[in-house]
C-alpha cells in the first residue's frame, strides 16, 4: 500500500478537491481508499451525493482496512502545526502541499522546507487563473529557485470543480468545458505515480 497525504497550513487551497481527483486517477491503476480526516467530511459528503470510482471512509473506519488497498489518500483539515506536518510526512510515502498562486504563499511554504527535510514532499500549485495571468508559473519558478520540490503540473481554476462536487462526481465525468481540468489531474497523477515509485 502506498500512502499519500494531502495537507496545508491554510484552508480552502483545494486539498479535498485534489484528494478526490487524485483518487480518481489512481483508481485506474489499482484499488484506492480515500480517508477523510476532516470533521467537515467534505470528501464523504462528495461521495454520498453521487458516484465516485473508489471507496471513501472516515479516519477511524479506515484503520483496519488501509492495508487492503494499493493506494490510500488522506485528506486532512487545514492548519497542522509544524510537528504534525513532519509526523504526517514521515508516516506517508508522499506528502502533497497544495498552495494558491499568490505572493503570500511563498514564504510560509519555504519555511516548511527545513521542517520536512528527509521526507518525500511536493508543493502543488492549484486554482491557477488563466493566461495571460502568470502567477502560477511565477510561483513555480520561485519554488524551484529555492530548491523546494514542486509538481510540474498545476491545477487550473475551473467552475467544473464546484459542479463536480455538487454532482458527487470527479470533473472527469462531466461534459464539455467542465471536463477540461481533468487533464491537469492526469498530469499530476503521472507525476504522483513516479514520486511513489510505482511501476
Ligand atoms: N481548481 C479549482 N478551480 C476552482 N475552484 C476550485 C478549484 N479547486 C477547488 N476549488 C473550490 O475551492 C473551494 C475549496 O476547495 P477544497 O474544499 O477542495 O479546499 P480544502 O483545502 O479542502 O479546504 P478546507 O481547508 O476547508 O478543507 C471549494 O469551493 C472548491 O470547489
Ligand atoms: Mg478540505
Amino acid at each position: 500500500m502506498k500512502l499519500t497525504t494531502i495537507t496545508s497550513y491554510k484552508g480552502g487551497v483545494s486539498k479535498s478537491t485534489t484528494a478526490i481527483h487524485l483518487a480518481t486517477f489512481l483508481s485506474i491503476h489499482g484499488s484506492v481508499l480515500l480517508v477523510d480526516c476532516d470533521k467537515n467530511r467534505t470528501a464523504i459528503a462528495w461521495s454520498e451525493r453521487g458516484n465516485l470510482p473508489f471507496k471513501v471512509l472516515a479516519e477511524k473506519a479506515a484503520y483496519k482496512v488501509l492495508s487492503d488497498y494499493d493506494f490510500a489518500i488522506i485528506d486532512t483539515p487545514a492548519n497542522p502545526d509544524s510537528n504534525d506536518l513532519k509526523e504526517l510526512a514521515d508516516a506517508s510515502d508522499l506528502l502533497i502541499l497544495p498552495t494558491l498562486p499568490d505572493v503570500v504563499s511563498l514564504d510560509p511554504m519555504l519555511q516548511t522546507a527545513e521542517n520536512l527535510k528527509g521526507t518525500n514532499y511536493r508543493a502543488l500549485i492549484s486554482i491557477v487563473p488563466p493566461k495571460p495571468n502568470t502567477d502560477g508559473l511565477k510561483l513555480k519558478a520561485e519554488l524551484k529557485a529555492a530548491d523546494f520540490p514542486v509538481f510540474e503540473a498545476m491545477i487550473r481554476r475551473s467552475i467544473g470543480f464546484s459542479k463536480a462536487a455538487l454532482a458527487g462526481k470527479p470533473v472527469r465525468d462531466l461534459t464539455g468545458g467542465d471536463r477540461l481540468a481533468w487533464q491537469d489531474y492526469e498530469k499530476l497523477g503521472s507525476e504522483v505515480l513516479e514520486a511513489l515509485g510505482h511501476e
